[in-house]
């Protein structure tokens, strides 16, 4: 995961463990001839149930653009409209260019922001103060 930076930001140990015991339906990953090439973290929320939250997205980089981000999401969208879930939805850094076009690729909408950077809108504080983000959803059936 550290190989994402500056766009991701490697958790502890302890956190992938919860994440693979207590969240696996969403958390995906993906093995290439036995080596970890990529991962999905996301989560249904506890606030809103009908909503399921990305929080990481990261494939080797000698993995990219092999369709693997496609495979995860699409196993985080078949596990969120299981659950009857309304949306998946996350949120990338500005200038993640890389990022914006996966996600616009596979469908996903770029929310209205405040200021538009690239291309992209962007949601000035999003995140807390100075956080800025662009927020991408996926609505469901
Ligand atoms: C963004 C990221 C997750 C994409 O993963 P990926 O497995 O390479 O994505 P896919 O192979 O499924 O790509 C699907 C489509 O998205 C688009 N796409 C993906 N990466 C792209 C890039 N670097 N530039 C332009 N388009 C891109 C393409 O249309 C691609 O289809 P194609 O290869 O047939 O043209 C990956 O680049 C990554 O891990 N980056 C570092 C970490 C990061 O930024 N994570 C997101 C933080 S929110």
């Amino acid at each position: 995961m550290d190989m994402g930076a500056p766009f991701i930001t490697a958790r502890t140990a302890s956190d992938y463990w919860a994440y693979a015991t207590l969240f696996s339906s969403t958390c995906p990953v993906a093995h290439v001839e036995g080596v970890l090439a990529g991962a999905v973290m996301a989560f249904r929320s506890q606030d809103d149930p009908s909503e399921v939250y990305v929080q990481d997205v990261m494939v080797h980089p000698d993995h990219q653009r092999q369709g693997i981000t496609t495979a995860l999401l699409g196993s985080v969208r078949a596990q969120a409209q299981e659950w009857g879930c309304r949306r998946i939805w996350l949120t990338s850094e500005p200038n993640n260019q890389a990022a914006d076009a996966t996600w616009r690729k596979l469908g996903w909408s770029n929310l209205s922001g405040d200021r538009e950077v690239a291309g992209v809108q962007v949601i000035s504080n999003f995140k807390g103060p100075g956080k800025d983000r662009a927020v991408y959803e996926l609505l469901l059936n």
